[in-house]
Formats: C-alpha cells, sequence, structure tokens
C-alpha cells in the first residue's frame, strides 16, 4: 500500500533529506531545501514472462528527414536539425528574455499541428502576441491550461506532432498533493509528459524559468530527464539573444543562434560577426579581434582588456566572458615567459557583446589584449589574433583553422597572426597576410614594436 511521508528535497540538485538542511551536502547550494511530500510503497520488482519482439539497429527504420523544420534556421541548427518527433526538449531562460516569443515564432510556422498550452497567459494574451509577431496559423492550437491531465486530454484529441508547455512551473498533476512549482510537481509533470511523446512520438517543447544562479529553476535533475537542453540568454541593456545548447542527446552541443529582439519579434541574426564588431572603436589600446568557433561556425570577436595600476592591496582580476581562471594561467604566463609585469595591476578583460568564450584558441588574443593596454600600444585593427597559450610560452595550434581565416577575409580582415603549427594547412588561402609564430614572446615583442599611442 502506498504511504506517504514528508521528505526535503534540495531544489537545486534534487537531494533528498529528511530533516531540513540550511546547505546542500550535494550542490552546496544555500536554503535549497523544501518540504515535499512523497509517496512510497514497499512493493517488489516484477519480472515480466511475456515474449518480446525486439528488432536490431539493422531492422530499425529513423530517417534524419523525420525531423520536422520549423523554419527558423537558428533555431533548428541549435537543436541538430529541427525538431526531433518523441522527444522532451527543455527551453530555459531568465523571465522577460523572449521564451515565449521563440516558443510561437518556431512552432507557428511548422506545417503539421501544434499545440500551445500556456499556464501564464490567457488566450487573448497569445492572440495578441501573434498579432504582433505577425503570426497566422489554421495548425496553431492554444489550450490555456495548468491541469496536465486535461492538456494531454487534448492532445489525444488533436494529435499534434509538436507541443509547447509554457511554462512547467504553472502546471499541476491532480493525483499528487504539492503545489505548482514544487520540485515533485515539476519532475512529475515532466516525467509523465516524456512518457506520453515517447508513446505517440511528438516532440514537447517545455518552458522553464531560471533561478538567480542561472539554473532552470526546480531540480537539475530535470536537465537529466530531458533529451535536449536550450537556454536561451542575453543581456537585459542589448537587444540580441543567444540560444544555445547545453545537452543534446540528438545534436551536439555547441551550436548556437543568435537572434535580435524588434518590436515585432525575434529576427535571425545570419551574421554574427558584423554584429559583434559593429560597435569596435577604430583604434584602441587593449581590444583585438579573435576568430572563435561556435559549433560549426566561426564568429570573429572582440577581445577587450584594460589593465590599472592597484592602489592597494591585491590586484583585481575579473572577467566576464572568459574563464577566470584560465585569465589567472594566461596571466602567469605573460609575466614568466613574455617578460609583462601584470602582477601588481589590475586586469578586466571583457568579451564585447555579453558573449562567452569556451575555447583556448582565444588565448593568445586575450594575452595581446593585456599586452597592448598595459603598454598603451594598439594593435592593428584589421588583424585577428589566434593561438592557445601553453604554460612554457609556447603557441599552439587550434583547429578549424581555414574556417577561422576565411570568416575573418570575408569581414575585410587584412592581417592574421597565427601558430607556426597551423601553417601549412593554409596554403590554398592568399587574401590575408599570415605571420605565424611559435611563442608568446615573439608575439608581444611584434605587438610592442609599434609606436606608442600618443
Ligand atoms: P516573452 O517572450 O514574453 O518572454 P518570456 O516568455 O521569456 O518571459 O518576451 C518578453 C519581452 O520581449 C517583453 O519585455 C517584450 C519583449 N518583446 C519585444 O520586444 N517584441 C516583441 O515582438 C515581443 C513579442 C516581445
Ligand atoms: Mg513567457
Amino acid at each position: 500500500m502506498a504511504k506517504s511521508k514528508i521528505k526535503y528535497i534540495c531544489s537545486n540538485c534534487g537531494y533528498e533529506s529528511l530533516r531540513w538542511l540550511g546547505k546542500c551536502p550535494e550542490c552546496e547550494s544555500w536554503n535549497s531545501f523544501t518540504e515535499e511530500i512523497v509517496e512510497t510503497s514497499k512493493r517488489k520488482p516484477v519480472i515480466s514472462k511475456s515474449m518480446y519482439e525486439l528488432n536490431t539497429i539493422e531492422t530499425i527504420s529513423a530517417d534524419e528527414e523525420d525531423r520536422i523544420k520549423t523554419g527558423v534556421k537558428e533555431f533548428d541548427r541549435v537543436l541538430g536539425g529541427g525538431l526531433m518527433p518523441g522527444s522532451v526538449i527543455l527551453l530555459g531562460g531568465d523571465p522577460g528574455i523572449g521564451k515565449s516569443t521563440l516558443a510561437m515564432q518556431a512552432t507557428a510556422n511548422i506545417k503539421q499541428k501544434v499545440l500551445y498550452a500556456t499556464g501564464e497567459e490567457s488566450e487573448k494574451q497569445i492572440k495578441l502576441r501573434a498579432r504582433r509577431l505577425n503570426l497566422n496559423s489554421s495548425e496553431f492550437f492554444v489550450q490555456a491550461e495548468t491541469n496536465l491531465s486535461d492538456i494531454l486530454g487534448a492532445i489525444n484529441q488533436l494529435s499534434p506532432a509538436v507541443v509547447v508547455i509554457d511554462s512547467i512551473q504553472t502546471m499541476y498533476r491532480n493525483e499528487l498533493d504539492n503545489s505548482p512549482g514544487s520540485i515533485t510537481q515539476i519532475r512529475e509533470c515532466t516525467s509523465l509528459l516524456m512518457e506520453e511523446a515517447k508513446k505517440k512520438q511528438y516532440c514537447v517543447l517545455i518552458i522553464g524559468h531560471v533561478t538567480k544562479e542561472g539554473m532552470i529553476a526546480g531540480p537539475k535533475l530535470l536537465e537529466h530527464m530531458v533529451d535536449t537542453v536550450i537556454q536561451f540568454e542575453g543581456e537585459s541593456n542589448y537587444s540580441f539573444r543567444i540560444l544555445r545548447a547545453q545537452k543534446n542527446r540528438f545534436g551536439s552541443t555547441n551550436e548556437i543562434g543568435v537572434f535580435e529582439m524588434h518590436e515585432k519579434g525575434l529576427h535571425e541574426v545570419t551574421n554574427p560577426s558584423e554584429l559583434f564588431l559593429s560597435e569596435r572603436e577604430k583604434q584602441t589600446p587593449g581590444s583585438v579581434v579573435t576568430s572563435s568557433i561556435e559549433g560549426t561556425r566561426p564568429i570573429l570577436l572582440e577581445v577587450q582588456a584594460l589593465v590599472t595600476p592597484s592602489n592597494y592591496g591585491y590586484p583585481q582580476r575579473v572577467s566576464s566572458g572568459f574563464d577566470q581562471r584560465r585569465l589567472s594561467i594566461l596571466l602567469a604566463v605573460l609575466e614568466k615567459r613574455a617578460n609583462i609585469r601584470v602582477s601588481a595591476t589590475n586586469v578586466f578583460v571583457n568579451i564585447a557583446g555579453g558573449i562567452r568564450i569556451t575555447e583556448t584558441a582565444a588565448d593568445l588574443a586575450v594575452c595581446s589584449a593585456i599586452a597592448s593596454s598595459l603598454t598603451e600600444k594598439i594593435i592593428d585593427n584589421q588583424t585577428v589574433i589566434l593561438g592557445e597559450v601553453g604554460l612554457g610560452g609556447e603557441i599552439r595550434s587550434v583547429g578549424h583553422i581555414e574556417k577561422r581565416i576565411q570568416e575573418a577575409e570575408k569581414l575585410g580582415f587584412k592581417n592574421a597572426i597565427i601558430p607556426s603549427g597551423n601553417k601549412k594547412e593554409l596554403k590554398s588561402l592568399s587574401g590575408i597576410a599570415m605571420k605565424t609564430f611559435d611563442n608568446l614572446d615573439q608575439v608581444v615583442r611584434s605587438i610592442l614594436a609599434k609606436p606608442a599611442n600618443s
């Protein structure tokens, strides 16, 4: 018989405890435990004795063409080519970032039936948004509902190809006593949706809010359950938004999609390099352009560094868009191998446009920007800088060099500083003047040989 008892569950990672704890021993977050009613049953596991018809991978049919194209290319690319039938996608992001807008724009042009179930807005509000976005579809159905059994009933009646749940925090299952938004409700609603989606082969797009720590609200185990987790990010003072795959069972996780929020909804940015470089100052010390690979696509980004004297105590090292620890390593290498004295200075590094670089190919650009800011010498703004920096001060080669250089060439860059190791791969390209280096000291001396900014 099912018994219910009270447990305390960490709302961040799902860790369970019999008593309330101030700090989660698993994920170390504070004040995250909430009281939940948990049903327990002590039944023995049953192993079925029926006969099964099993297929080998040869006989199972699956086509890439099965994917449903949304028509929003940036969205499709992040997912690995479109919506996979039978898959569950979690779309996370801060409130007001544009999740509902994105979900509507991406699903309204699908040539099959779509059910948009919302617990956040009324049907009228959805209509007004659709009008603003200029969407009109006879296949797009709206249900303002928070009870999951009613939504699943509507799904059975309609047989849609795609279902949008806006948002999972507002949904609840009748059978459970917990309130909507509690971990148990979020988890159980998601698992029921997963089960139904796999059985009936429709795709579910679940919208989830993000907590202030940047996690999708509710347990982290939600992220483990679903097939794909995509995150919609952006800074409130910029109009562009970045869609990033954090987990993807059906594609790469490196892809990003770039959008711009306009009065009439989200516009795809097909040439992000232009956007990210558009506000670049003509010639300033501490500014360097690098070519970064995001997924399968090269994007040119501006790395900015500001080095200032530290007047008291411990110098500050702050980075935005670049790994703080990597910055500390690079500063140590600059000091030791290239004779750049930064131990008593504040160093600030920023990737312009609010984007995040996660690859080491930007190391040399970061080092160059720091050296340039420290010495107030300008690095020619027609130059892209590429290379990984090792602890010995050596410049290591980077992947996809050809793509990176081609992107720079496309945007009119004239020079490139690249690792020596990459030179042989670039025989065919001629439009850009290449300078190759194999250690950091050489690069820094070459940059600093230019006249000072006066
Ligand atoms: P919304 O999709 O409702 O965000 P979320 O579902 O993530 O909470 O979008 C909210 C913001 O987007 C809101 O501040 C207004 C802005 N917006 C536009 O600028 N243009 C538009 O066409 C739409 C629909 C929204
Ligand atoms: Mg919304």
